[in-house]
């Protein structure tokens, strides 16, 4: 027992003494910016190693004067060879952000790593770490008082969130940048200046997705789009995972199942879908293989520390990497898509992009692999690069769609992503499993996502490995259709998970609530439009309710959807709802009270939400009608926004658009609504307006037209 306390002391004393040797704390310099923003240098910062920035797209603005006023203190350090940043901030803050990984919402006592990882069913390190890397935290402290950190820094890092911030990183040194702010809303939205904001995405891309590894051949798409408009199932997109290749070599069809891909694409939109295929950084290393052969042509792969080219499987065996730092790499790869897209394809979905190399030791390329880089982006390491392998992909894939029809929103679905890389594509949470335990996960999960600057975002509905059950899918679609990015996939193997797979109950469950997201489709996409503008997430923590509200810090089952509809999935336990008369509505008819799967959706008092007409797909959307649910507040009032334009194309920019506002009030017992232009074009003035007067005991139904002063006796 002696001993080992001896052995013990003499540890502790050697770790001091090693400590007091190698660390090496600097002071930083603190550079004051515009919006209550600072930036923080450590004294060794080498701007060439960590510029351009990937994360931030407007550098914030430097003020004159030096004023240290910041409640937070950061501080840098070296220890051995890692470079350490960390921020203190007090007591009684809770953490939250850092991107997409395993856990609670709440991030206090967490470490995270960010390393790009092929992580199938989040098996590895528990799932701390995943397909996407976010150097971001978001604290809010006591009164709602908040604030976020970026460690503006790609290479591999840890974060831990003890009673400071630490970041740990494997590279040179890096800076910090820090928004103090009143609430957690402004400092999404100030992560939104400094990062830029998602494009408004497509109409469609609000709909519904339905995937599988694979729908194979072309008739079994055919079959399955059929049925879903046989069965009246809402869906906009059918996807179209590897097998579609030939030998799964990119951009190019499998001949015996997809012989004719521009054929299938047609009768897809005949049906009125849209179609997303799928397409892997991995390229078979095949001389005769076009995108081999032109893209040799102008060295565009990554190499290895050698300067040979590097080689790693995939599907499709030995492949080369396509080497995003160079500028050429890029514009060479978009341009791939011109003949790509012109088959009809609507939406392409970039996978195993961080990128994951099969029969390798952590499953991706060596740390020490080179990246050529240009006059933009310096010559490095993988390790330095790593993490943004697939947003620099996803990046240069949106471009080249967007050349190949600049008259059409790209739409990119990404697996791999880094802070920032938002602007270029949606995401998904990767290879999750058929459980519950993975479906509860999926809310917090995804809500740390939203707070990192990533809104458009959902898991696979049923989950993807293993097989769903009926219960489980009837929960699952329940509550998918109301994450901001709805689309059901499945693995190899698995059994059937459409949604009319389990049955004709869950069946029914299915068209319901996909009916509800297809009903809330102006909601939706006025929250999309709000966040294209703003960067607020469009899936929201309850506490964005109330911030001060300490006890709706840790809902994780509950969440908001913009900030006006409580959604309360049929699994929650304890659900903490936020103050006042939030009352439970009806989106189609359905009642939620008394179902087994149905979600409660809750509105807040003072709050009027539009709806559209019950539609099957957005090709049949239309605001001819819409509906509005109101909820008045104590003041016996409420109001709301609808922004509207074409769902598509580019023409808003040029003032094609509509933003109304509606009013309602009540006063000595009489109900008036009205609407107001605030922004764009009129809506035409037979646009029918219906009204549900959302009542504690009752709905008071009323209709007019637009622009008219509408009244209801209550
Ligand atoms: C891995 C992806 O995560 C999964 O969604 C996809 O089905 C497979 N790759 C096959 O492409």
């Amino acid at each position: 027992m002696k001993k080992t306390k001896n052995l013990l002391y003499s540890l502790f004393f050697v770790s001091l003494l090693i400590t007091s040797c190698v660390e090496k704390q600097n002071k930083p310099t603190i550079i004051n910016c515009e919006n209550n923003v600072s930036v923080y240098y450590p004294l060794d910062y080498n701007k060439s190693s960590h510029t351009p920035s990937f994360a931030i797209l407007n550098e914030p603005i430097e003020l004159p004067k030096v004023t240290d006023s910041s409640f937070l203190k950061v501080t840098f350090s070296e220890f051995t060879d890692r470079q350490i940043a960390q921020i203190s901030f007090g007591s009684n803050v809770d953490l939250y952000g850092t991107g997409e990984v395993m856990g609670d919402l709440i991030r206090n006592g967490k470490t995270v790593k960010l390393w790009n990882t092929d992580n199938y069913g989040y098996g590895k390190d528990n799932g701390q770490r995943l397909y996407q890397s976010h150097p971001w935290v978001l604290g809010v402290g006591e009164n709602g008082k908040s604030f976020g950190v970026i460690a503006d820094n790609t290479w591999k890092m840890e974060i831990s969130l003890g009673e400071r911030i630490t970041f740990s990183s494997e590279g040179p040194a890096f800076r910090v940048i820090v928004i103090e702010k009143e609430t957690p809303q402004e400092v999404m939205k100030e992560l939104g200046r400094l990062t830029g904001t998602i494009e408004l995405p497509p109409l469609w891309s609000l709909g519904f997705h339905q995937c599988r590894y694979s729908y194979y051949p072309d008739e079994r798409v055919k079959s399955l789009a059929d049925t879903m408009r046989l069965k009246h199932i809402p869906c906009d997109v059918i996807w179209m995972d590897i097998d579609y290749m030939q030998d799964f070599k990119i951009f190019t069809f499998d001949s015996a199942g997809f012989p004719n891909p521009k054929e299938t694409n047609d009768y897809l939109h005949k049906n009125d879908f849209k179609s997303v295929w799928m397409i892997d950084p991995g390229i078979k290393a095949e001389k005769g293989f076009f995108v081999y052969d032109s893209g040799e042509k102008i060295n565009a792969w990554v190499t290895t520390r050698n300067d040979s080219v590097f080689l790693g499987k995939v599907w499709p065996g030995d492949c080369v990497f396509p080497d995003f730092t160079q500028s050429k790499v890029s514009q060479w790869w978009g341009g791939l898509y011109e003949n790509f897209m012109k088959k009809g394809i609507d939406g392409v979905w970039n996978d195993m992009n961080e990128p994951a190399v099969f029969e390798t030791q952590d499953w991706t390329m060596p740390d020490s692999n080179n990246h050529t880089g240009d006059e933009y982006i310096k010559n490095d390491i993988h390790l330095r690069y790593h993490n943004v392998y697939g947003m620099m992909m996803v990046e240069s894939s949106r471009k080249g769609i967007l050349k190949s029809n600049s008259s059409k929103r790209p739409f990119v679905l990404t697996r791999s992503n880094f802070l920032g890389g938002h602007r270029y594509a949606a995401t998904w949470t990767g290879d999750n499993n058929s459980s519950m335990k993975h479906l509860k996960q999926s809310i917090p999960m995804s809500l740390n996502l939203s707070l990192s600057g990533q809104p458009f975002n959902g898991p696979d509905i049923g989950g993807f490995a293993g097989n769903a059950t009926a219960e489980l899918y009837a929960h699952w679609i329940a509550v998918g259709a109301f994450y901001p990015f709805s689309r059901a996939h499945s693995t190899k193997g698995s059994i059937s998970q459409e949604p009319w797979s389990f049955g004709k109950e869950v069946e029914i469950v299915s068209r319901e609530a996909l009916q509800r997201r297809y009903r809330l489709l102006p909601y939706l996409y006025t929250l999309f439009w709000e966040s294209s503008n703003t960067g607020m997430p469009v899936m929201r923590p309850v506490f964005f309710n109330n911030p001060s509200e300490k006890y709706l810090r840790t809902e994780q089952e509950n969440f908001l959807l913009g900030s006006d509809l409580l959604i309360v999935p049929k699994w929650s336990e304890n659900s903490q709802v936020p103050p006042g008369k939030w009352r439970n509505v009806s989106i189609n008819g359905e009642n939620s009270l008394n179902h087994k799967y149905h979600p409660d959706v809750l509105i807040r008092p003072g709050a009027i939400v539009p709806l559209c007409n019950t539609i099957e797909s957005t090709n049949s959307f239309s605001l001819d009608t819409i509906t509005l649910l109101v909820s008045l507040d104590t003041n016996l009032s409420a109001n709301g926004i609808l922004y509207s334009d074409a769902g598509e194309g580019f023409q808003y920019q040029d003032g094609e658009f509509s933003v109304i506002e509606f009013f309602a009030e009540t006063k000595n017992g009489i109900s008036t609504l009205r609407t107001q232009i605030i922004d764009g074009n009129s809506f035409p003035n037979d646009t029918k307006i219906n009204i549900k007067l959302i009542l504690d005991d009752r709905i008071v139904n009323s209709f007019g037209l637009i622009e008219q002063t509408i009244t209801m006796k209550n």
